[in-house]
């Protein structure tokens, strides 16, 4: 029988569930994507009882839909992935409990997955992954970190933030601008036609030699150039503050995945979770990356979705530990 993985992700914001076909190549039969954001937005952030809540009301008629558009029942199932942390306790145990149940219903294997997992292997959900080893940098509302992959489940971060993550950076910033949550997208558009020049902020770590990131400096230095432009009529310093800051977060993000590539000795590079949706960081690792070969999965699998935990499963079908319970915390190379 053909291979077909059910994927939910239910760690954060977005209810999402897709069916992930083994193949050459392997395919997206169906996904659907609930995005809780509008109820959020009013909050300024996620609010986690809330996060529970929703996905408990959407999850299962989702899961239906989904099945629905592949023109699949249970049955014509092989397992249900699931993501198992980390991420929000409560949205977490929805989406375990659901899959569990399901699972035990209709006689299927449940996969536990690790959410940023699925987001370093996104890239195989649609292409291939580059050969083994690889440098992946995941960049994420909650995560900054450089991995050292050298095959399925061996991972090895070597760089990470020692503070806020770039996602948050891009979120705080868009906050200050009085912009809605989540903030990256709107950054994003507001600084197309600013000019970055006009603001000098800092390029946190970039002169230190080691593969780590810091945020939390740029984001007080948005404070001060937003406080020191406040009130003025022309309110054309917002589009270029938020050019600013995007180029701040892009250069070092990109120096620093470079760094980690040659430091490492490795050829590929993957860039991989919400941020690696940005434009401009997708254009400047094209332009700066020299003899790397840089993957970049389709931008609509690296904001959360329910391919990317399908096919992860796919990838770990195998490998299902006899017990194993949601984790809120859970470090990557702990796998
Ligand atoms: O991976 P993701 O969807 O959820 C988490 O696992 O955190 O990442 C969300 C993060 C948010 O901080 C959001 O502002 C950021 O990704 N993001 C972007 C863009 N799209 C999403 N940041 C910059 N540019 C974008 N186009
Ligand atoms: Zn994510």
């Amino acid at each position: 029988m053909t291979t077909r993985i059910l994927g939910i992700e239910t760690s954060c914001d977005e209810t999402a569930v897709a069916v992930f076909e083994a193949g050459e190549p392997g395919r997206i039969v169906a996904e659907r994507i609930a995005s809780q954001i509008p109820t959020h937005a009013r909050f300024g952030g996620i609010v986690p009882e809330v996060a529970s809540r929703e996905h408990l009301a959407v999850l299962p008629d989702l899961t239906n839909a989904v099945l629905a558009d592949a023109g699949l029942s249970w049955t014509g199932l092989s397992g249900i992935a699931v993501t198992a942390g980390p991420g929000l306790m409560g949205a977490l145990l929805v989406g375990t409990a659901f899959a569990r149940a399901m699972g035990a219903a209709a006689g299927l294997p449940v996969i536990p997955v690790h959410h940023m997992e699925g987001h370093l292997l996104a890239p195989g959900i649609t292409g291939q992954l580059p050969p083994f080893p690889f440098i992946s940098l995941l960049v994420s509302g909650g995560h900054t970190l450089l991995v050292r992959v050298d095959g399925i489940g061996r991972y090895a971060v070597v760089g990470q933030t020692i503070d806020d993550a770039a996602g948050e950076c891009f979120d705080k910033s868009a906050r200050l601008l009085g912009l809605p949550y989540p903030g990256g997208p709107e950054i994003a558009r507001l600084a197309t036609g600013g000019d970055a020049r006009r603001f000098s902020l800092p390029r946190p770590m970039l002169r230190h030699d080691n593969l780590d990131f810091s945020f939390s400096g740029l984001k007080t230095a948005v404070m001060l150039a937003a406080q020191s432009c406040e009130g003025e009529a022309d309110v054309r310093w917002k589009q270029d503050l938020a050019a600013a800051v995007e180029a701040a977060i892009v250069d070092v993000l990109v120096t620093k995945s470079v760094r980690a590539c040659e430091q490492q000795g490795v050829d590929h590079l993957v860039v991989a979770g919400g941020v690696a949706a940005n434009a401009r960081l997708r254009a400047q690792l094209a332009a700066e990356a020299g003899r790397i070969a840089v993957h970049l999965p389709d931008p609509r699998y690296c904001t959360d979705n329910g391919a990317m935990i399908a096919y992860a499963g796919y990838r770990r079908a195998d490998a299902v530990p006899e017990s194993w319970d949601a984790r809120a915390r859970w470090p990557l190379d702990a796998l």
